[in-house]
């Protein structure tokens, strides 16, 4: 390898070493499955794979192609329902925020099955 491949190696290597998350989300996102497991996994698959507990509850992992995002955290906060089969939630913003980070974290590129007539 002559210097100028040497270098384009060593700069392809530090770009990918800057990507990953900061402990800061990293921690953020264990806050937020922790409060996915203790509040919402008695229904809902909350991890990368599995059935929802719940049939008619939607998998975590592509609610976000269903639910948008910012909506479901101001629900959770406000305390309005999301939906009525489940029961009313209030996060506060912190709580809320790592949920939502959890949720983003998780979502898969996988096609999210039709929402069910009502
Ligand atoms: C008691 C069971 C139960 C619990 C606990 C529960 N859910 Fe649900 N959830 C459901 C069911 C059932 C549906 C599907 C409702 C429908 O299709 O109308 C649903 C739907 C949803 C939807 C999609 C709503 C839509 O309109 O598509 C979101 C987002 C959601 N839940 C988030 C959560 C979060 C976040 C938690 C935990 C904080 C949680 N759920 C806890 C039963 C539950």
């Amino acid at each position: 390898m002559d210097t100028r491949n040497w270098l384009m190696a060593a700069l392809m290597l530090l770009s990918a070493c800057a990507t990953p998350q900061t402990s800061d989300q990293a921690a953020q996102i264990a806050d937020g499955r922790a409060v996915a497991e203790a509040q919402c996994a008695s229904c809902h698959a909350i991890g990368e794979y599995g059935d929802s507990p719940a049939p008619e509850a939607p998998v975590f992992r592509t609610i976000l192609a269903r639910y948008d995002a910012e909506a479901l955290e101001q629900n959770l906060i406000e305390g309005i329902l999301v939906s009525h089969p489940m029961p009313e939630f209030q996060f506060n913003p912190q709580g809320a925020d790592a949920l939502i980070a959890y949720l983003r974290s998780i979502q898969t590129t996988e096609t999210a099955p039709p929402v069910p007539e009502r």
